[in-house]
């Protein structure tokens, strides 16, 4: 009896280690998507170098996310969901931490309205060409 117990014990505990080490990943690597990235537009490859500077540390080149910050190019994000007002406004006022858990956006004063006019135009390009809408 005792010697089917322990090689028991053994594969329960591997079982459980492979899975705690998914599980407690796992939030990490969903958030993060892989980012095709099309032709720009002049407007938004403007958009692409001033979120380069701006919004890449916490969401990525590409907008594709980081372990800092989510992907702008998701469904949340999609303009039925975050129209152009909810982009300005996340940058003007920050954002409260509610659809992650990486904690709140600051406010990014260093970028103004027209600089996020090409930023939301690079977003929604890239958006689309990802099949987003
Ligand atoms: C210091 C990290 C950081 C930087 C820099 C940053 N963001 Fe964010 N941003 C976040 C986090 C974290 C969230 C997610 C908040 C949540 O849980 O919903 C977020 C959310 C957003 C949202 C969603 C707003 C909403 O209403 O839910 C938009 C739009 C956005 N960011 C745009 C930008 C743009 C554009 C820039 C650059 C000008 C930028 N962010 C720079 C961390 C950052």
């Amino acid at each position: 009896m005792k010697d089917k117990i322990v090689p028991l014990l053994v594969v329960g505990a591997l079982i459980m280690g492979v899975f705690l080490l998914f599980s407690g990943d796992g939030k990490k690597q969903s958030t993060t998507v892989e980012v095709k990235m099309p032709t720009l537009s002049t407007v938004a490859a403007s958009g692409q170098a001033l979120f380069q500077i701006n919004c890449f540390q916490c969401h990525g080149a590409t907008a594709g996310g980081t372990t800092q910050g989510p992907p702008l190019i998701h469904k949340y994000y999609e303009p039925n969901h975050h129209a152009d007002v909810a982009f300005h406004r996340a940058v003007t006022m920050g954002v409260r931490a509610h659809h992650w858990g990486f904690g709140n956006m600051p406010p990014i004063r260093t970028v103004t309205t027209q600089d996020m006019r090409k930023i939301i135009a690079f977003i929604r390009e890239v958006q689309k060409a990802n099949g987003i809408f």
